[in-house]
């Protein structure tokens, strides 16, 4: 089977099983706090899990796209090392919610493997959860004696809380798991060494592929665990090992999943794949990386320096650093796998082949920026390890000529040789490598990274920059648990309510409080645009209590405030501030009408890669590689501002079936996670018709006027229009016109203010021709009278006196036309520039060499007299100060001096 034909046997036999398919949910996480990228299938559905979704179909499949670089389940370390480890993989799932358990999800699972993949039962293995009495948690005898139908006992192992209790993170929905393995080894190994001795034993051909999960249980921060609302079924086959099992292949890396990019890669660098275990990791880590970079920079993340976008960037720079060392790929190379990639998966996730120029214009921006610090950086990083390691032979008394690499040296020498954290750190700061590529060096060369320093240094830098904001979420607390949650908000600013639940927040050493209601106006931010703000008000409407935000997480809308109101228990009326968000509403029509007049002036392959919508003003980035001309901007203006005065009225559908709305033609985004019914907003059938969950105006002559205020860059291929409409445009303009007003009125009433303010110009650049020809003529001048008053003290020729110059370079050019008149000169003016005292000393070179006189020293003994300081070179000083009452002294004392 290909891999294709796999993925599809996959879900065909659990549609038969009458599972509904949905789409993989986007690889980047955007509304979950505890999470930034999908580690697992089962992301998606945690409100599910956790009883705060409707459940809408009891039994799901799919094939998600999952990385784990970060967090609880981050593989990064063995990808590449090992055959069957990457950061990006895809999930084969099934799932039940609160529909069948464990009897049903084992059977199929059985029966998927041996019947469907013909996958021979005697080399399969199966484990189930022991048990843990430190948790109060029982054996999961229920799997064993289920498993035991299918599977000899002896073939049936008892796991730890490690491998046997599945935790999505540090809190969330858990639960004991059977995990299935299969033995790949050649049947007379299989007869020498029992399977079962090598399962979980890291060994590479005897794997774990599948993970069914039976979700009881939510991990709340204090540690214990909350009985879920209902059981489900969760699971998870890894598609990449599979595939692998099924082709018979050795290596994840030898199936036609992996292929296409190793003979690329393969071709390119012009070494085989197989020849070199170095230059095959090189080749595994490159092929891997690629596929995270790509997946995540089209479900829009880009890479950056924190957070989510930071890990894409380590992770490019990492598979950069591969190419660039064991490739001798100099030039940049993983954004040409981009296409290759994209070809791969475009019937499976068509996003990326739909935005293939634009991630690799991303991923070559990124490779180009890292490849000029990287031949410094590895440079710095051999000199450290060369001296430190010479020092480390000196001091422990082995000769030089035993070599470094010498087992018996490595051997005395192995626990000293440590990578000092403040160097770590230099290498991440100055040369921008990460610091599990430092790792990485250090491991090849069998040294260590002293981690401990690395994370002081890490954590002083923060201090400095004072980004550490740390924040304490507690965990909920329940008032009125059983109320479902409901949002009016697209057809009512105020309701009553009830509070559903509510926990505290710790941030900065300040005190917030956030709750979720039962009923709610309140638009919680989400597609750019910011969240309501507005008030809680009892029963009475006489106490209120601010809401400050709104935001949304998994799912469900979250109020933030700084107070809670005192009977929690009561009933309420949540307001919105309505100015706020009609003006918000004024913004976000406008950022659709903007969307599709760049479409329309620019071209298909603008897209939107992110938004801001807030009462003040809109920003739209999007994909485009160029700047904008002035006159596209007003051409796209101009659009805007026409359908604004068409006065076109909303069209609002709710709940339109996703394949439905997407073949009429809507807008969708990348990167979005769309739920099966789907809303659409439409302003003119023929002009903008686009997925959103945003609030908009009744008809498109709310926004009143449209101005755009900025346009620019903001990464690779990536601009961003700034814009603002209705009140603020108004207010825009009219400070436009007032400023043009005074400008009128300084130009004496001046009709044409072009022309006027041309022939101001002109006649400035005249004049300032004319003051500096006076200037030169004033010095040269000068220069001879001074001269002339030089006096002789010790063969020096000593000029001391006060010039009146307008500024710093004509006295600097006096200076020298007089050091090219009078040998063995020590020179020092005084003047006043700008108002203020300066001095200037000059002395002739031969003055300086032969007699070691210095005008930095003199220059500053004489700043004194003014209060003030300078320095400069020995032959020639300068220095400023405050008190003009000093030059005169300053001046007498010159003489005494020499
Ligand atoms: N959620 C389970 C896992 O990721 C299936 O292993």
């Amino acid at each position: 089977m290909t891999a294709k034909e796999i993925r599809q046997a996959y879900l065909k036999f659990f549609e038969s099983k009458q599972h509904h398919i949905v789409p993989s949910a986007p690889i980047v996480v955007k509304n979950d706090p505890t999470l930034m990228f999908t580690n697992a299938g089962m992301n998606q559905f945690k409100d599910l899990f956790l009883g705060e979704a409707a459940i809408k179909y009891s039994r799901i499949t799919d094939t998600q796209r999952c990385l784990r670089v970060s967090g609880k389940h981050n593989d990064l370390e063995e990808v590449g090392i090992d055959t069957y480890h990457h950061t990006m993989f895809e999930m084969l799932g099934n799932w039940s919610f609160g529909d069948y358990f464990k009897k049903e999800a084992i059977a199929w699972s059985w029966e998927l493997l041996t019947e469907v993949y013909n996958i021979p039962e005697d080399q399969l293995y199966v484990s189930i959860f022991e048990g843990d009495s430190k948790e109060g948690l029982e054996r999961d005898t229920e799997a064993f004696d289920l498993w035991k139908q299918y599977v000899p006992e002896d073939r049936i192992i008892l796991g730890n809380k490690k491998d046997n209790f599945w935790e999505m993170g540090d809190t969330g929905p858990c639960g004991p798991c059977s995990e299935i393995h299969v033995d790949c080894r050649p049947l007379n190994e299989r007869n020498e060494i029992s399977g079962k001795s090598l399962v979980n034993a890291d060994h590479p051909q005897v794997i774990e592929i599948w993970n069914n999960v039976f979700m009881q249980f939510n991990r709340l921060k204090d540690g214990s665990l909350q009985p879920l609302p209902a059981r489900h079924v969760d699971t998870g086959m890894g598609f990449e090992r599979l595939v692998r099992v099924l082709q018979k292949k050795s290596s994840n890396y030898d199936t036609d999943v992996f292929q296409p990019l190793i003979e690329f890669i393969a071709q390119h660098s012009d070494i085989k794949y197989g020849a070199e275990e170095k230059t095959d990791i090189a080749m595994r880590v490159m092929a891997d990386h690629i596929r995270a970079i790509s997946f995540v920079i089209a479900d829009g993340q880009l890479p950056s320096n924190n957070k989510a976008g930071y890990v894409i960037r380590r992770i490019l720079r990492r598979a950069v650093r591969y190419a660039y060392t064991f490739l001798n790929l100099k030039d940049p190379f993983m954004h040409r796998l981009v296409p290759v990639l994209a070809d791969q998966f475009k019937d499976v996730f068509q996003d990326l082949s739909l935005q293939q120029d634009f991630v690799q214009k991303v991923v070559l921006e990124e490779e180009v920026s890292f490849l000029r610090t990287l031949s410094t950086g590895i440079q710095r990083f051999e000199s450290y390890t060369r001296k430190q390691g010479e020092h480390l032979m000196l001091e422990n008394a082995i000769e030089p000529e035993k070599g470094f690499a010498d087992a018996w040296v490595y051997s005395i020498l192995k626990d000293q040789m440590i990578i000092s954290g403040e160097f770590a750190f230099e290498l991440q700061d100055t040369y921008g490598f990460p610091i599990d590529l430092t790792e990485l060096m250090a491991r090849e060369q069998k040294w260590i990274v002293d981690m401990e320093g690395y994370s002081k240094e890490l954590l002083k830098q923060k201090e400095r920059s004072r980004a550490a904001t740390a924040i304490d979420t507690g965990d909920w607390v329940l008032v009125n648990p059983n109320l479902e949650v409901e949002f009016v908000g697209y057809d009512d600013f105020e309701c009553e309510t009830q509070i559903i639940k509510y926990r505290k927040v710790t941030a900065k050493g300040k005190e917030q409080y956030q709750f979720v209601l039962s009923k709610t106006p309140f638009y919680a931010e989400s597609g750019g645009q910011v969240g309501d703000t507005g008030r809680l008000e009892d029963h009475s409407r006489l106490f209120f209590v601010e809401i400050n935000d709104t935001k949304k997480e998994n799912g469900v809308i979250v109020h933030y405030t700084d107070t809670l109101p005192e009977d929690l228990d009561g009933q309420f009326w949540a307001v919105i501030d309505e100015y706020k968000r009609l003006l918000s509403q004024d913004n976000h029509t406008a950022t659709h009408l903007l969307h599709a007049a760049l479409k329309k002036v620019l071209g298909n392959h603008v897209n939107q890669k992110g938004s801001l919508v807030n009462p003040d003003y809109l920003r739209f980035d999007f994909s485009h590689f160029e700047k904008i001309s002035e006159i596209d901007l007003s051409r796209i203006e101009h659009i805007v501002n026409k359908k604004v005065r068409e006065n076109i009225p909303l069209k609002e559908q709710r709940y339109v079936p996703y394949d439905q709305a997407i073949s009429s033609g809507v807008t969708a985004l990348f990167g979005e996670k769309y739920g099966d019914l789907v809303r659409i907003i439409t302003f003119d059938d023929h002009y903008s018709k686009e997925l959103c969950g945003g609030t908009h105006v009744q008809a498109t002559g709310q926004i009143g006027y449209f101005k755009i205020i900025s346009e620019s860059g903001v990464a690779a291929g990536v601009r961003r229009i700034e814009a603002i409409t209705a009140d603020k445009a108004e207010d825009f303009m009219l400070s436009q016109n007032k400023e043009l007003a005074e400008l009128r009125m300084l130009l004496k009433g001046s009709k044409n203010l072009k022309v006027a303010v041309s022939i101001l110009i002109e006649e400035n650049s005249k004049l300032k021709k004319e003051a500096e020809k006076a200037l030169v003529e004033h010095s040269s001048n000068l220069k001879h009278e001074i001269a002339q008053h030089k006096r002789t003290i010790n063969g020096i020729n000593v000029i001391a006196r006060h010039v009146d110059l307008p500024n710093a370079d004509a006295v600097k050019n006096l200076a020298f036309a007089v050091k090219d008149l009078v040998d063995d000169l020590l020179l020092v003016f005084t003047t006043i520039i700008d108002d203020k005292p300066g001095i200037t000393v000059m002395i002739s070179e031969h003055l300086v060499k032969e007699r070691g006189l210095n005008a930095s020293n003199i220059v500053q003994e004489l700043a004194k007299d003014i209060q003030g300081g300078g320095g400069g070179q020995p032959f020639y000083a300068t220095a400023g100060g405050k008190n003009k009452d000093g030059l005169k002294t300053l001046l007498e004392k010159v003489e005494k001096l020499v």
